[in-house]
């Protein structure tokens, strides 16, 4: 008669997965959870630290085989979760319990200047992100120029109950702009305080509620509604959309320098509108404004080069009808680069707040 597995073989066989970003075996970092094993059926869930692990079907597939080749195992439930790391919980009480109590991670979508696709790159991140399943918000802070209400195809007015201003809901998003309260052909003209008034109701009196991530689509530059958001928001991290021939290095260190001020990280530089592949020549890329000039404004700024997005009429098409390419154009280079980014983007932040512990504790069972 063949020896009862036990959970050590599991544990075991599973231990040899590590997780690149940690440099650490899933089991030593407790993403294993809930083993179950009754005679030859083995049952467990890895915990992530964000749905958005782009290594989450590569762990799922090596946690099957390795613990299927154990002997006497005759099946393997693996089921994959996550628990999504980021701010610690916020006191009750106290000045922090103003702003985004409920927010694990606020994501600022930053640039020099205005036509880069900072607002693009805004909302596909977001949708990327909630494709995985993350509950997710996008603020367009951009109050100078408010873009979301047409980027999403949103335009109904906010409700508010009780003080308190109820986002919009768009693919599954909260969301909160400035589009949803002027009129399109009026122009936007805020002063100083009235921005820091509006940016602050935006933190403060919407009902975000809980989420994984806020994404937070920044004005240009680095200006009075830059400041106060950065000075105001919990961010966690930001990063800087820029195009190739977009070589502003004294914009992108302003933009730095502000971030810096404030210690938010910079998780790193994304390049939008890089080249340009022709539908009929499926495997040439055109970099139509030159090539690698946002990964060598990277390497001056020593940040990180997150990735190219390439240029795509469908962008424009689906952004005219609020549908992000995302949505427009799920399987397209562009998409697939924005999922990528997101991707890049949840582990470096789930990493950034390993020093918060997960809200569950860890706990295993072992059932014989
Ligand atoms: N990757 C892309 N391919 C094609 N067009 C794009 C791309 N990214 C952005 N655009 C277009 O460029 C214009 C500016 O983008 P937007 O996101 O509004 O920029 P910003 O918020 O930086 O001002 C829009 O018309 C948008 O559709
Ligand atoms: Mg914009």
């Amino acid at each position: 008669m063949a020896l009862p597995i036990t959970e050590a073989d599991v544990l075991g066989a599973l231990r040899p997965i590590v997780d690149p970003d940690f440099g650490k075996s899933i089991v030593d970092l407790g993403f294993v959870k809930s083993l179950r094993i009754e005679g030859g059926r083995v049952a467990f869930a890895i915990e992530l630290t964000t749905p958005a692990c782009p290594v989450k079907a590569e762990f799922e597939k090596a946690a099957r085989e390795r613990v299927s080749a154990l002997p006497g195992v005759e099946s393997v439930d693996v089921t994959m979760t996550a628990n999504t790391r980021g701010r610690a919980a916020v006191p009750a009480t106290g000045p922090e319990s103003e702003i985004l109590p409920g927010v694990r991670n606020t994501i600022a979508v930053a640039s020099g200047k205005g036509g880069v696709g900072k607002s693009t790159t805004a909302v596909n991140l977001a949708l990327a992100l909630r494709e995985t399943g993350a509950s997710v918000g996008i603020l367009d802070a951009d109050v100078y120029g408010p873009s979301l209400q047409l980027l999403l195809g949103v335009n109904a007015r906010p409700q508010t109950i009780e003080r308190k201003i109820l986002p919009n809901e768009a693919y599954g998003m909260k969301t909160m702009t400035m589009g949803f309260f002027v009129n399109e052909s009026s122009p936007v003209i805020w002063r100083g305080p009235m921005v820091h008034g509006l940016i602050s109701q935006f933190l403060k009196d919407v009902e975000w509620g809980t989420l994984d991530y806020l994404v937070i689509d920044l004005p240009p530059g680095t200006g009075d509604a830059a400041l106060t958001l950065t000075q105001m928001a919990p961010l966690s991290g930001a990063v800087i959309v820029t195009t190739a021939n977009d070589l502003s290095l004294i914009d992108a260190r302003k933009g730095l320098k502000m971030f810096e001020k404030v210690s938010v990280p910079v998780l790193g530089i994304i390049e939008n509108m890089s080249y340009f592949t022709p539908p009929d020549l499926p495997d040439r890329k055109y970099y139509i404004f030159g090539r690698g000039g946002g990964e060598r404004t990277a390497k001056e700024l020593s940040v990180e080069f997150l990735g190219e997005v390439p240029i795509d009429p469908r962008v424009v098409e689906g952004g005219d009808v609020g549908r992000p390419i995302l949505v427009h154009a799920p399987d397209s280079d562009a998409a697939r680069a924005f999922r990528k980014l997101a991707g890049t983007i949840a582990r470096k932040l789930a990493v950034l707040a390993t020093d918060t512990p997960p809200l569950a504790d860890a706990s295993i069972e072992w059932v014989s």
